[in-house]
């Protein structure tokens, strides 16, 4: 019998810059007295973070939800969006708050991102948009979702809340569809404690986007546009600053630790491991994610995930409830189960195992070899 770990391993653990970096960008903010509002630190930071992410235009917000609402604002979506239930809440939710009816679309059993093939039966006289989401860092099928928004004159949001850095064929994953959004969440490979950005390569658009996330104001005489307060403050900012340095190596430790639950977990009867993808992409490695089928492997998710815990270990149920489960959208038609059969079945096996760079590699062998004991 394994022993359980001393201590709590969770499921992630946030990046942290050292205490004098941070104090020493504290200074500079203390002596500037510029706290938010399109501060030095701010503008900088778009700069860097658009060069990072290899995007022509970039907007910083206080957070991705809030950057996904002005996003739908942007374009003026109306009427109906399709998108996927296998997301966190605030994919739908922004909708919502834009009065806008999310469509729910299935996914596909493999990347368990939004069915290209799927999306265009869903597609109704009020469908204005698609809002996909790089599910886990795994990028949507960006060609297919463009042939369909192309076919049709809608516009394609992405929600690349988790997919920092991730590129395809050498582009950043922020140019395809219409805007992206990337959440800085404390939780994510990069982040500002809390924060976000849209990126877009329509030069047009940036004044809109940042007109929106100042309330509108165009100057001391102007407000044009209901707009919101979206800013990133000059210490989060600056945090971002510093935070852009850790990237990489963080990335880095990850993918050690990921290729390890690949080489531990692979092959195991039961258990289906993060998507395959192509040479062409670039992953972040920013989630493991495992799949567990319990007829096969002889224990379900749920009994899986509460054996863990006698472990010690914390692993989370990503995505579980679909948001098409929501009390607040389960009347929706497209919210039957008959229309969501993949999502649903992925949601019932779906376990987010623990990844972050502090995480020691024996651990992540022994975790393998806890998680491996529970099979048939
Ligand atoms: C897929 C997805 N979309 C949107 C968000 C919302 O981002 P934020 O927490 O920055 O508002 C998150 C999570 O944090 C997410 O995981």
């Amino acid at each position: 019998m394994l022993e359980p770990f001393r201590e709590r391993i969770y499921v992630t653990r946030p990046v942290l810059p050292t205490l004098e970096e941070v104090t020493s960008k504290l200074r500079d903010i203390w002596d500037s007295k510029w706290l938010t509002n399109n501060g030095p630190q701010h503008s900088m930071l778009e700069l860097e973070l658009a060069e990072f992410l290899k995007v022509p235009y970039l907007s910083l917000f206080n957070n991705g939800t809030i950057a996904l609402m002005v996003a739908c604002q942007s374009l003026r979506l109306s009427g109906e969006v399709i998108t996927t239930p296998f997301t966190f809440a605030a994919t739908p939710h922004v909708l919502s708050w834009n009065n806008i009816t999310p469509i729910f679309c299935d996914v596909d059993a493999e990347t368990m991102n939004l069915d290209a093939e799927k999306v265009e039966s869903m597609i109704t006289p009020h469908t204005t948009g698609i809002l996909a989401v790089h599910v886990f860092g795994t990028p949507c099928d960006v060609e297919k979702l463009q042939e369909v928004a192309d076919r049709y004159g809608l516009k394609i949001i992405y929600d690349a809340a988790h997919a920092f850095g991730v590129e395809l064929d050498g582009r950043g994953i922020g140019n395809f569809g219409d805007i992206s959004m990337f959440s800085f969440h404390a939780t994510k490979l990069y982040h500002t404690l809390e924060g976000g950005a849209l990126v877009h390569g329509d030069k047009n658009l940036k004044p809109r986007i940042d007109l929106l996330k100042n309330f509108g104001i165009k100057n001391e005489d102007e407000v044009v546009m209901p707009g919101i307060n979206g800013k990133l403050d000059e210490i989060r900012a600056a945090i971002g600053r510093i935070m852009l340095g850790y990237v990489e190596g963080e990335r880095l430790k990850r993918r050690q630790i990921y290729e390890i639950y690949e080489e531990e977990l692979g092959g195991v009867a039961g258990i289906t491991l993060m998507p395959e993808v192509s040479a062409d992409v670039k992953l972040n490695y920013q989630y493991y994610v495992i799949r567990i089928d319990e007829k096969v492997f002889g224990r379900s998710r749920d009994e899986v995930y509460d054996a863990l815990r006698d472990y010690n270990i914390f692993s989370r149920k990503y995505f579980h409830p679909l948001c098409s489960e929501y009390t607040c959208y389960r009347q929706l038609s497209s919210s039957r189960v008959e229309n969501l059969p993949v999502a649903n079945q992925i949601a019932r096996q779906v376990l987010s195992l623990p990844n972050y760079g502090e995480l020691a590699l024996d651990d992540v062998r022994k975790i393998c070899a806890i998680l491996k004991s529970f099979g048939k």
